[in-house]
Protein backbone atom coordinates (compact mmCIF):
# COMPACT_ATOMS: atom_id res chain seq x y z
CA UNK A 1 0.00 0.00 0.00
CA UNK A 2 1.32 3.33 -1.16
CA UNK A 3 2.55 5.53 2.09
CA UNK A 4 0.69 8.39 0.99
CA UNK A 5 -2.70 6.19 1.53
CA UNK A 6 -1.92 5.00 4.83
CA UNK A 7 0.29 8.25 5.77
CA UNK A 8 2.61 6.34 6.85
CA UNK A 9 0.98 5.07 9.68
CA UNK A 10 0.92 0.66 10.47
CA UNK A 11 -2.29 1.29 12.14
CA UNK A 12 -5.21 3.73 11.59
CA UNK A 13 -8.48 4.00 13.28
CA UNK A 14 -11.51 6.36 11.26
CA UNK A 15 -14.26 6.76 13.48
CA UNK A 16 -14.22 2.82 14.31
CA UNK A 17 -17.21 2.13 16.35
CA UNK A 18 -19.09 -0.88 17.56
CA UNK A 19 -22.50 -0.76 18.99
CA UNK A 20 -23.60 -3.28 21.15
CA UNK A 21 -27.95 -2.78 21.77
CA UNK A 22 -28.15 0.50 22.74
CA UNK A 23 -24.35 0.70 24.19
CA UNK A 24 -21.28 1.89 21.84
CA UNK A 25 -18.63 -0.03 23.55
CA UNK A 26 -16.17 1.79 21.25
CA UNK A 27 -17.58 5.26 19.99
CA UNK A 28 -16.15 7.00 16.25
CA UNK A 29 -12.18 6.21 17.77
CA UNK A 30 -9.61 7.98 15.71
CA UNK A 31 -5.77 6.94 16.54
CA UNK A 32 -2.95 6.63 14.67
CA UNK A 33 0.00 3.94 15.38
CA UNK A 34 3.06 4.77 13.84
CA UNK A 35 5.67 1.47 12.71
CA UNK A 36 8.36 1.08 15.86
CA UNK A 37 6.51 3.17 18.44
CA UNK A 38 5.34 1.66 21.65
CA UNK A 39 1.46 3.83 22.03
CA UNK A 40 -0.24 2.79 25.45
CA UNK A 41 -4.18 2.45 25.55
CA UNK A 42 -5.60 3.78 29.39
CA UNK A 43 -8.79 4.52 30.64
CA UNK A 44 -11.02 3.55 33.52
CA UNK A 45 -12.38 -0.30 33.74
CA UNK A 46 -14.94 -0.66 31.09
CA UNK A 47 -13.82 2.41 29.04
CA UNK A 48 -13.56 -0.26 25.91
CA UNK A 49 -10.29 -0.73 25.85
CA UNK A 50 -10.38 -4.70 25.11
CA UNK A 51 -13.27 -3.92 22.80
CA UNK A 52 -10.63 -1.86 20.46
CA UNK A 53 -8.07 -4.87 20.79
CA UNK A 54 -11.12 -7.19 19.63
CA UNK A 55 -12.34 -4.83 17.04
CA UNK A 56 -8.36 -4.45 15.80
CA UNK A 57 -7.99 -8.14 15.62
CA UNK A 58 -11.09 -9.51 13.95
CA UNK A 59 -13.16 -10.76 16.98
CA UNK A 60 -15.80 -8.19 16.10
CA UNK A 61 -16.09 -6.06 13.02
CA UNK A 62 -16.69 -2.43 13.36
CA UNK A 63 -20.51 -1.02 13.22
CA UNK A 64 -19.48 1.94 12.13
CA UNK A 65 -15.91 3.67 10.74
CA UNK A 66 -13.12 1.29 10.27
CA UNK A 67 -9.74 0.15 11.04
CA UNK A 68 -6.50 -0.08 8.91
CA UNK A 69 -3.59 -1.85 9.40
CA UNK A 70 -0.98 -0.93 6.46
CA UNK A 71 -4.07 0.60 4.61
CA UNK A 72 -5.79 -2.53 4.59
CA UNK A 73 -9.24 -2.91 6.22
CA UNK A 74 -9.83 -5.35 9.29
CA UNK A 75 -13.58 -4.95 8.78
CA UNK A 76 -15.05 -8.60 8.07
CA UNK A 77 -11.59 -10.54 8.49
CA UNK A 78 -11.18 -13.17 9.85
CA UNK A 79 -8.68 -13.38 13.13
CA UNK A 80 -6.17 -15.92 11.67
CA UNK A 81 -6.26 -13.44 8.41
CA UNK A 82 -4.95 -10.71 10.69
CA UNK A 83 -2.64 -12.89 12.46
CA UNK A 84 -1.27 -13.41 9.08
CA UNK A 85 -1.42 -9.48 7.96
CA UNK A 86 1.05 -9.35 11.50
CA UNK A 87 -1.02 -8.46 14.41
CA UNK A 88 -0.90 -10.91 17.17
CA UNK A 89 -2.50 -9.81 20.87
CA UNK A 90 -2.24 -11.08 24.54
CA UNK A 91 -5.53 -11.34 26.28
CA UNK A 92 -6.88 -9.84 29.49
CA UNK A 93 -7.41 -12.88 31.21
CA UNK A 94 -4.74 -15.54 30.31
CA UNK A 95 -5.35 -17.85 27.69
CA UNK A 96 -2.88 -20.60 27.55
CA UNK A 97 -3.27 -24.15 26.86
CA UNK A 98 -3.11 -25.32 30.36
CA UNK A 99 -2.51 -28.90 29.45
CA UNK A 100 0.49 -28.24 27.43
CA UNK A 101 4.12 -27.52 28.24
CA UNK A 102 4.81 -24.34 27.41
CA UNK A 103 7.28 -24.84 24.37
CA UNK A 104 4.34 -26.76 22.98
CA UNK A 105 2.45 -23.47 23.97
CA UNK A 106 5.00 -21.12 21.86
CA UNK A 107 4.48 -24.06 19.08
CA UNK A 108 1.33 -23.36 18.62
CA UNK A 109 2.10 -19.78 18.23
CA UNK A 110 4.76 -20.73 15.36
CA UNK A 111 2.46 -22.88 13.52
CA UNK A 112 0.76 -19.69 11.87
CA UNK A 113 3.91 -19.02 9.72
CA UNK A 114 4.37 -22.50 8.57
CA UNK A 115 2.98 -24.14 5.39
CA UNK A 116 2.85 -27.97 6.28
CA UNK A 117 -0.32 -28.93 4.79
CA UNK A 118 -2.84 -31.61 7.10
CA UNK A 119 -1.22 -34.53 3.97
CA UNK A 120 2.35 -33.78 5.03
CA UNK A 121 1.25 -33.59 8.99
CA UNK A 122 -0.98 -36.92 8.93
CA UNK A 123 1.94 -38.61 6.62
CA UNK A 124 4.12 -37.38 8.69
CA UNK A 125 6.44 -36.55 5.92
CA UNK A 126 9.79 -36.02 6.03
CA UNK A 127 9.68 -32.23 5.20
CA UNK A 128 6.70 -32.16 7.73
CA UNK A 129 9.57 -33.71 10.34
CA UNK A 130 11.88 -30.97 8.93
CA UNK A 131 9.47 -28.32 9.76
CA UNK A 132 8.43 -29.41 12.95
CA UNK A 133 11.93 -29.12 13.87
CA UNK A 134 12.37 -25.98 12.61
CA UNK A 135 9.06 -24.52 14.30
CA UNK A 136 10.50 -26.53 17.69
CA UNK A 137 13.71 -24.71 17.48
CA UNK A 138 12.42 -21.14 16.81
CA UNK A 139 9.93 -21.82 20.18
CA UNK A 140 12.62 -22.19 21.90
CA UNK A 141 13.98 -19.12 21.05
CA UNK A 142 10.93 -17.23 21.97
CA UNK A 143 11.02 -19.22 25.91
CA UNK A 144 14.99 -18.01 25.35
CA UNK A 145 13.62 -14.59 24.54
CA UNK A 146 11.20 -14.03 27.19
CA UNK A 147 13.05 -15.69 29.79
CA UNK A 148 11.46 -19.07 30.07
CA UNK A 149 13.79 -21.74 28.64
CA UNK A 150 14.47 -23.34 31.88
CA UNK A 151 10.66 -23.91 32.12
CA UNK A 152 10.45 -25.57 28.74
CA UNK A 153 9.17 -28.50 29.69
CA UNK A 154 7.19 -27.43 32.40
CA UNK A 155 2.87 -27.47 32.41
CA UNK A 156 2.16 -23.81 31.30
CA UNK A 157 -0.20 -24.26 34.28
CA UNK A 158 2.18 -24.67 37.01
CA UNK A 159 4.33 -21.81 35.95
CA UNK A 160 3.87 -18.01 38.45
CA UNK A 161 1.29 -16.04 37.19
CA UNK A 162 4.11 -13.44 36.01
CA UNK A 163 5.68 -16.44 33.95
CA UNK A 164 2.24 -17.63 32.58
CA UNK A 165 2.00 -13.62 30.99
CA UNK A 166 5.21 -13.96 29.47
CA UNK A 167 5.05 -17.52 28.06
CA UNK A 168 1.73 -15.79 25.99
CA UNK A 169 3.67 -12.91 24.54
CA UNK A 170 6.23 -15.55 23.42
CA UNK A 171 3.59 -17.22 22.17
CA UNK A 172 2.48 -13.93 20.04
CA UNK A 173 6.02 -12.87 19.38
CA UNK A 174 5.96 -16.53 17.63
CA UNK A 175 3.70 -15.42 14.61
CA UNK A 176 6.35 -12.82 14.01
CA UNK A 177 3.68 -9.83 13.86
CA UNK A 178 4.97 -6.13 13.37
CA UNK A 179 2.45 -5.20 15.80
CA UNK A 180 2.12 -6.77 19.26
CA UNK A 181 -1.32 -5.69 21.13
CA UNK A 182 -0.80 -6.55 24.75
CA UNK A 183 -4.19 -6.54 27.24
CA UNK A 184 -2.69 -5.36 30.68
CA UNK A 185 0.64 -7.56 30.89
CA UNK A 186 1.61 -6.28 34.40
CA UNK A 187 -2.29 -7.33 35.66
CA UNK A 188 -1.25 -9.40 38.92
CA UNK A 189 2.41 -8.68 38.47
CA UNK A 190 4.15 -7.92 41.53
CA UNK A 191 7.18 -4.99 41.71
CA UNK A 192 10.09 -7.57 39.72
CA UNK A 193 8.05 -8.83 37.89
CA UNK A 194 6.71 -6.17 36.93
CA UNK A 195 10.02 -4.22 36.66
CA UNK A 196 11.14 -7.32 33.79
CA UNK A 197 7.92 -6.43 32.10
CA UNK A 198 9.13 -3.12 31.33
CA UNK A 199 12.47 -4.67 30.17
CA UNK A 200 10.89 -6.71 27.43
CA UNK A 201 8.52 -4.51 26.29
CA UNK A 202 11.42 -2.34 25.22
CA UNK A 203 13.38 -4.98 23.85
CA UNK A 204 10.18 -5.89 21.75
CA UNK A 205 10.38 -2.82 19.90
CA UNK A 206 14.34 -2.27 20.45
CA UNK A 207 15.84 -5.37 19.73
CA UNK A 208 12.73 -7.12 17.09
CA UNK A 209 11.73 -3.40 15.86
CA UNK A 210 8.23 -4.63 16.41
CA UNK A 211 5.13 -2.04 17.43
CA UNK A 212 3.82 -2.25 20.49
CA UNK A 213 0.33 -1.46 21.63
CA UNK A 214 -0.23 -1.55 25.22
CA UNK A 215 -3.16 -1.59 27.52
CA UNK A 216 -2.25 -1.23 30.98
CA UNK A 217 -3.56 0.30 33.54
CA UNK A 218 -0.51 0.27 35.78
CA UNK A 219 0.40 4.16 35.28
CA UNK A 220 3.97 3.11 36.20
CA UNK A 221 4.64 0.86 33.10
CA UNK A 222 2.45 3.19 31.18
CA UNK A 223 4.35 6.70 31.57
CA UNK A 224 7.99 4.78 31.61
CA UNK A 225 7.13 2.73 28.02
CA UNK A 226 5.04 4.96 26.02
CA UNK A 227 5.81 7.58 23.73
CA UNK A 228 2.08 8.14 23.27
CA UNK A 229 -0.79 7.60 25.19
CA UNK A 230 -4.44 7.46 24.03
CA UNK A 231 -7.00 7.38 26.67
CA UNK A 232 -10.54 6.26 26.62
CA UNK A 233 -13.65 6.74 28.78
CA UNK A 234 -17.58 5.76 27.68
CA UNK A 235 -15.86 4.37 24.92
CA UNK A 236 -14.49 7.76 23.21
CA UNK A 237 -11.44 9.19 22.83
CA UNK A 238 -10.90 12.08 25.44
CA UNK A 239 -7.17 12.61 25.27
CA UNK A 240 -4.68 11.75 23.48
CA UNK A 241 -0.52 13.08 23.67
CA UNK A 242 2.26 12.25 25.24
CA UNK A 243 3.11 11.05 28.84
CA UNK A 244 3.74 14.58 30.52
CA UNK A 245 0.38 15.81 28.61
CA UNK A 246 -1.66 13.06 29.90
CA UNK A 247 -0.43 13.25 33.56
CA UNK A 248 -1.68 16.93 33.60
CA UNK A 249 -4.63 16.36 31.29
CA UNK A 250 -7.57 17.48 33.92
CA UNK A 251 -9.55 15.43 31.30
CA UNK A 252 -7.82 11.85 31.70
CA UNK A 253 -7.60 12.98 35.69
CA UNK A 254 -11.47 13.48 36.38
CA UNK A 255 -12.66 10.38 34.07
CA UNK A 256 -9.43 8.75 37.04
CA UNK A 257 -11.44 10.45 39.57
CA UNK A 258 -14.29 8.73 39.27
CA UNK A 259 -12.73 5.38 39.74
CA UNK A 260 -11.83 3.18 42.27
CA UNK A 261 -8.19 2.95 41.35
CA UNK A 262 -7.15 6.37 41.45
CA UNK A 263 -9.01 6.81 44.89
CA UNK A 264 -7.06 3.74 46.60
CA UNK A 265 -3.72 5.31 44.98
CA UNK A 266 -4.40 8.69 46.54
CA UNK A 267 -5.52 6.89 50.04
CA UNK A 268 -2.31 5.85 49.94
CA UNK A 269 -0.74 8.68 49.57
CA UNK A 270 -1.90 10.45 51.93
CA UNK A 271 -1.48 7.72 54.38
CA UNK A 272 2.42 8.03 53.49
CA UNK A 273 2.41 11.59 54.00
CA UNK A 274 0.60 11.29 57.29
CA UNK A 275 2.86 8.75 58.51
CA UNK A 276 6.13 11.16 57.29
CA UNK A 277 4.41 13.65 59.31
CA UNK A 278 4.07 11.51 62.54
CA UNK A 279 0.45 12.38 62.34
CA UNK A 280 -2.70 10.50 62.47
CA UNK A 281 -3.99 9.42 59.21
CA UNK A 282 -7.77 10.82 58.63
CA UNK A 283 -9.64 9.00 55.48
CA UNK A 284 -11.43 11.90 53.99
CA UNK A 285 -14.88 11.56 54.82
CA UNK A 286 -16.91 14.87 54.35
CA UNK A 287 -19.87 16.76 51.85
CA UNK A 288 -22.27 13.87 51.65
CA UNK A 289 -19.99 11.95 49.16
CA UNK A 290 -18.74 8.13 50.12
CA UNK A 291 -16.04 8.28 52.15
CA UNK A 292 -12.47 8.54 50.82
CA UNK A 293 -13.93 8.35 46.70
CA UNK A 294 -11.70 10.17 44.89
CA UNK A 295 -14.73 12.69 43.37
CA UNK A 296 -14.96 13.68 46.59
CA UNK A 297 -11.39 14.53 47.31
CA UNK A 298 -11.52 16.54 44.87
CA UNK A 299 -14.68 18.56 45.26
CA UNK A 300 -13.72 19.16 49.21
CA UNK A 301 -12.30 22.31 49.52
CA UNK A 302 -11.23 22.01 53.48
CA UNK A 303 -9.70 18.37 53.31
CA UNK A 304 -6.39 17.55 51.53
CA UNK A 305 -7.39 17.53 48.13
CA UNK A 306 -8.34 20.43 45.71
CA UNK A 307 -9.15 21.18 42.79
CA UNK A 308 -8.86 18.88 39.98
CA UNK A 309 -7.50 21.89 36.84
CA UNK A 310 -4.30 21.82 39.31
CA UNK A 311 -4.04 18.34 39.88
CA UNK A 312 -1.07 16.06 37.61
CA UNK A 313 -0.70 12.23 37.74
CA UNK A 314 2.29 10.90 38.94
CA UNK A 315 5.10 8.28 36.76
CA UNK A 316 3.16 5.99 39.79
CA UNK A 317 -0.35 6.45 38.54
CA UNK A 318 -1.05 8.96 41.78
CA UNK A 319 -3.02 11.42 41.47
CA UNK A 320 -1.07 14.67 42.61
CA UNK A 321 -3.23 17.63 43.60
CA UNK A 322 -1.06 20.95 43.69
CA UNK A 323 -2.50 22.76 46.35
CA UNK A 324 -2.70 19.37 48.51
CA UNK A 325 0.83 20.85 49.15
CA UNK A 326 -0.05 24.33 50.35
CA UNK A 327 -2.57 23.25 52.92
CA UNK A 328 -0.68 21.39 55.10
CA UNK A 329 -3.35 19.10 56.35
N1 LIG B 1 -19.94 -8.64 23.46
C1 LIG B 1 -20.40 -7.63 24.20
N2 LIG B 1 -21.73 -7.44 24.32
C2 LIG B 1 -22.22 -6.41 25.07
N3 LIG B 1 -21.44 -5.54 25.73
C3 LIG B 1 -20.12 -5.70 25.64
C4 LIG B 1 -19.51 -6.74 24.88
N4 LIG B 1 -18.17 -6.64 24.99
C5 LIG B 1 -17.93 -5.59 25.78
N5 LIG B 1 -19.09 -5.02 26.18
C6 LIG B 1 -19.25 -3.83 27.02
O1 LIG B 1 -18.45 -2.82 26.46
C7 LIG B 1 -17.89 -1.99 27.50
C8 LIG B 1 -16.40 -1.93 27.34
O2 LIG B 1 -15.84 -3.16 27.78
P1 LIG B 1 -14.28 -3.47 27.68
O3 LIG B 1 -14.10 -4.86 28.14
O4 LIG B 1 -13.81 -3.13 26.32
O5 LIG B 1 -13.67 -2.44 28.72
P2 LIG B 1 -12.16 -2.25 29.16
O6 LIG B 1 -11.82 -0.81 28.91
O7 LIG B 1 -11.30 -3.27 28.57
O8 LIG B 1 -12.28 -2.42 30.74
P3 LIG B 1 -11.31 -3.18 31.80
O9 LIG B 1 -10.26 -2.15 32.17
O10 LIG B 1 -12.20 -3.47 32.94
O11 LIG B 1 -10.75 -4.38 31.16
C9 LIG B 1 -18.37 -2.58 28.81
O12 LIG B 1 -19.49 -1.87 29.24
C10 LIG B 1 -18.72 -4.01 28.44
O13 LIG B 1 -19.70 -4.52 29.29
MG1 LIG C 1 -10.20 -4.82 29.28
Amino acid sequence: MAKTETQGYLMQAIDATIQFGGLRAVDSVNMNITAGTIVALIGPNGAGKTTFFNLLTGIYTPTEGEILFEGRSVSGKKSHVIADWGISRTFQNIRLFKNMTALENVMVGRHVRTSSGPFAATFRTPSFKREEKQIQEDSERWLEFVGLIEHANDLASSLPYGAQRRLEIARALATEPKLICLDEPAAGMNESESADLDELILRIRDELGITVFLIEHDMKVVMNLAEYIYVLDFGKLIAEGVPAEIQSNPAVIAAYLGEGGAEALVEERRKKKAAERGEEYKPLDTHGAPAGTMAEAVQTSDTAAAAPATAVMDSDGVVMVAADENKGE
